[in-house]
């Protein structure tokens, strides 16, 4: 399998920078092997997902950083599984740690996006840290195991600038595997192109929050992944 490398932009970037990534990127691509060596993910704020989806490359896929718990319905604010869809998303991140830390998510309410991206056709990115594993994958209904992506993703990691060893990441990924299955799993938490080759034989790919704002730090981890 490909190696999974997805940018997760969070809440950064204007309407103009997004415009501006995607156009230099897309320059890029363009003239590099790279798309057919690693599987790439894009992450933006909802309220950019038309303009990726247009100006986006096909081979690169378009990813949500978060999902309704609900259906389509009456819940302001929300956006439901299927309306991604409709705008051409694969995957979507769901119980990222700073949901669960900033927004109050809980296990039953990150096994409901599962569910409601399972139903829509999209594959869920199952994020844990590792003192809840366990419990997160009991909420979850067990049918549904197999269509996730899991993603070990710990707080105390992300945007510090201070990576899990690939040694603990190895014990935490096969944790995951003992309680979710043989699924894929991701890690992230300060991924950097100088790092990212230590998970190599660990991890099925990444995801990539600081390093991947801008494009030069993008590509040069893509670069470094693409070679392994
Ligand atoms: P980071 O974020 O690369 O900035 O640590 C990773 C993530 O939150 O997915």
């Amino acid at each position: 399998m490909k190696k999974l490398v997805i940018a997760n932009w969070k809440s950064h970037k204007t309407h103009k920078e997004v415009g501006r990534w995607i156009d230099a990127f897309e320059e890029k691509l363009d003239h590099s092997l790279l798309k057919d060596a690693v599987r790439i993910g894009i992450a933006p704020s909802d309220i950019y997902m038309a303009k990726v989806a247009d100006e986006l490359n096909q081979s690169v896929a378009l990813v949500a950083q978060d999902v309704s718990p609900f259906p389509l319905g009456k819940y302001t604010g929300a956006t439901a599984a299927s309306q991604l869809v409709s705008m051409g998303v694969k995957y979507a991140i769901v119980g990222h740690s700073e949901r669960r830390h900033y927004f109050g998510e809980d296990h039953i309410q990150v096994a409901n996006k599962v569910a409601q991206c399972i139903d829509a056709g999209i594959t869920p990115i199952v994020c844990v840290d590792d003192e809840y594993v366990a419990k997160q994958a009991v909420a979850i209904d067990s049918d549904m195991h197999s269509k996730c992506i899991v993603a070990y993703e710990a707080l105390s990691a992300i945007g510090t600038g201070e990576n899990i060893s690939a040694t603990h990441v190895a014990e935490v990924t096969d944790e995951i595997k003992d309680v979710f299955g043989d699924v894929p799993v991701l890690y992230g938490g300060s991924v950097t192109s100088s790092n990212v080759t230590e998970y190599a034989k660990i991890s099925d790919g990444w995801l990539i929050g600081t390093a991947s704002l801008t494009l030069e730090n993008f590509w040069a981890l893509l670069t470094a992944v693409s070679n392994l």
